[in-house]
């Protein structure tokens, strides 16, 4: 592992801060970068759709007639937001006046509109809500509001767009999805994943006992990946998981693999067979949603126990959760001494991803 030099510091205080930062955050990384807001089996059937807040902009993404159109979840008629929700099942229908839109963005139904408005077809196409645009790789939808801009695989990498594609056929529809308010800026949670320094202290009856103390990490372009290896007590629990509900497995990751896609989302896959994502959202200055969903790998082969896999998704999400609150604690506890701070964090060795992260950062705000 090649250590930061001997002083090197994190980004200043301010970063975490300062309104005008996060506004800048926003314009720079949110409004131009792929920001992955949805998985294909929440998109999977007509009318089906997520919102999102990219950079400050209401997004919405919905399934129309089989096809994952996105658009800025604004009504062409008063503006109002069209789909309320962060997730559901309903036509592209504004709640205040009834205009209905259907593919393209294109308002098919605007109520009374012979007597209200009368437009024609062509005043129609006009009115078509504003684009957003759209890649899946991999069962992983992205949307992107800036128009122009290099492709989501040029944005990805060859290689973590291959580990999407191998994502997508090994794991099965996520048993649990959340969203997880923390008072602490989206960095400071992206910090948090990036190295395993803090895991005997934060995490000693958690995440300590689950793997060796090894960690191996290699930087790929803006994003990074770290590799531990699992204890000899963990490898069995899981074994015998994967025996008794016949899993799949990837034979490519037997261990602990972690992923930081820049510039929020955290991929870890355990044994092969169990997947967690994470997107760390920021919801305004010194907040974000740690959004997380947690999936399996396909059964080899149909049949078992539902009971028995509903206590093991039950045991992971618990086991998830726990580790994830440990996280949070502590993030938060950071996010609120920064206004006190006598200069930025200082970096080691085991923190190599996170300098990488700051400069990635640095550049893009550049
Ligand atoms: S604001 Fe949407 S229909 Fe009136
Ligand atoms: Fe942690």
């Amino acid at each position: 592992m090649n250590a930061p030099p001997l002083g090197t510091l994190g980004l200043p205080p301010d970063a975490y801060l300062d309104p005008a930062v996060t506004a800048k955050e926003q314009a720079r990384i949110f409004r131009r970068a792929w920001i992955l807001v949805a998985l294909d089996s929440e998109l999977a059937t007509a009318n089906d759709f997520v919102t999102a807040d990219l950079g400050g902009v209401p997004v919405v993404v919905q399934n129309l007639g089989g096809e994952i159109q996105a658009f800025r979840n604004i009504c062409s008629h008063r503006l109002a937001r069209i789909q309320c929700a962060p997730r559901g099942n309903r036509p592209l229908t504004c709640p205040y006046h009834g205009w209905s839109y259907g593919s393209g963005g294109i308002p098919t139904v605007i109520p009374d509109n012979r007597e209200s408005f009368g437009y024609t077809d062509a005043d129609r196409a006009g009115l078509a809500l504003r684009r957003v645009s759209v890649a899946r790789r991999g069962g992983f939808v992205f949307a992107r509001v800036a128009a122009d801009g290099p492709s989501l695989e040029a944005q990805l990498g060859s290689d973590n767009a291959a580990l999407l594609d191998h994502l997508g056929t090994l794991f099965d529809t996520p048993f649990d999805e959340r969203r997880l308010p923390w008072a602490s800026d989206w960095k400071i949670g992206i910090e948090s994943v990036l190295e395993v320094y803090h895991v005997d202290a934060v995490h000693p009856e958690t995440f300590r006992p689950f793997t060796q103390r090894r960690w191996e990490v290699a930087k790929d372009g803006d994003h990074s990946r770290g590799k531990a290896y699992l204890s000899a007590d963990s490898a069995a629990w899981w074994e015998n998981v994967r025996r008794r509900l016949s899993l799949g497995r990837s034979a490519e990751f037997p261990d602990y693999d972690h992923w930081f896609l820049w510039p929020n989302v955290a991929i870890g896959m355990t044994d092969g067979s169990l997947v967690s994502v994470q997107t760390y959202e920021p919801t305004g200055p010194q907040s974000c949603d740690l959004h997380f969903r947690l999936a399996l790998a396909r059964p080899t082969r149909e049949g078992g126990s539902q009971a028995v896999r509903r206590a093991a998704q039950q045991s992971l999400s618990e086991f998830n959760v726990r580790v994830l609150e440990e996280d949070r604690t502590v993030s938060e506890s950071v996010q609120r001494n920064h206004p006190h701070a006598h200069g930025p964090a200082r970096l080691g060795a085991g923190e190599t991803r996170i300098v990488d992260f700051h400069e990635t950062w640095r550049r893009w705000m550049a």
